[in-house]
């Protein structure tokens, strides 16, 4: 379990590099209780935990690992909207509960990827290597970068989200956004959990306004239990798993090593956070 905001406070006092992890929340209150800290190698490409301008301006590095989760990442991406758009947790689930008795012409109908059309929300690195993948499906590619918002929500059957999460993404997907979407779309996210306003999303899936969801992300992590996550139907939910390969860990790791023993020794981190 993540140490307790007072307990990684304490930790921190007369330490002067920290590598820590997506769960941690590296706030002001705990800068201000490391005065000694130089150096932060957070074990994630993401950033949003980490107070960075509270860095910045008390003159600690910060890293993170691009690159070597990207692939990883855009993999689940897409395991999960082949999930959503086929089924397969429903299909598996009445398998195990002995509801295959036959083989049914309508049974367990789902939604063709082949040639269909994804949005693409964020075209970063991520995004860029969902969008590699799609092409191998005959997919009509619509990204943020071409094409605005609210047309790429109307045109999508899948939606897929691939930007950091910043005062500016927060709840980039409200009711507005899901009223926007096809009743037949299917939205994707292994971004962070509070792009997307959960409840909205949760409402959305009930009404039948898209027609599902799979998430590796949530708001917060984890869901407590009895979390409507994990029972609103057509929702699927991961314990962000994106990076969660043995290769994409291993190499998390070395560079999270990298910079903070750049870091340490007062040397620019190899893979900074943007502006860092
Ligand atoms: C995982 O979510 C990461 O930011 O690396």
């Amino acid at each position: 379990m993540p140490p307790a905001p007072q307990e990684l406070r304490a930790a921190l006092a007369g330490c002067e590099g920290l590598l820590c992890l997506l769960t941690e929340r590296i706030d002001a209150a705990v800068l201000d209780a490391a005065p000694r800290l130089r150096a932060i190698a957070n074990f994630a490409v993401g950033t949003d935990n980490i107070d960075l301008d509270g860095a910045r301006a008390r003159g600690i590095a910060v890293g993170v690992t691009p690159d070597v989760l990207t692939e990883a990442t855009a993999d689940l991406a897409f395991a999960l909207l082949l999930a959503a758009a086929r089924r397969l947790p429903q299909a598996a689930a009445d398998a195990r509960a002995g509801a295959w008795r036959t083989w049914e012409p309508s049974g367990w109908l789902g939604a063709d990827v082949d040639g269909a059309t994804l949005g693409i929300v964020g075209l970063g690195r991520i995004g860029k290597a969902v969008a590699r993948r799609a092409a191998g499906f005959r997919m009509t590619v619509l990204s943020t970068a071409d094409t605005e918002l609210a047309q790429l929500l109307q045109e999508s059957d899948f939606v897929s989200l691939h930007v950091p999460l910043t005062p500016r993404t927060r709840h980039l997907i409200d009711a507005a956004a899901l009223r926007r979407m096809r009743s037949s779309a299917i939205l994707i996210n292994t971004a962070r959990g509070a792009v997307i306003d959960q409840a909205a999303l949760i409402a959305a899936l009930h009404a039948g306004e898209i027609a599902a969801a799979a998430i590796d992300v949530t708001d917060p992590e984890p869901p407590p239990p009895g979390d409507p996550v994990y029972s609103t139907p057509n929702l699927l939910v991961l314990p962000h798993i994106g990076s969660a390969t043995s290769s994409a860990r291993a190499r998390m790791t070395e560079l999270s090593v990298e910079n903070l023993l750049a870091g340490l020794a007062g040397q620019p981190m190899p893979h900074p956070a943007r502006g860092c």
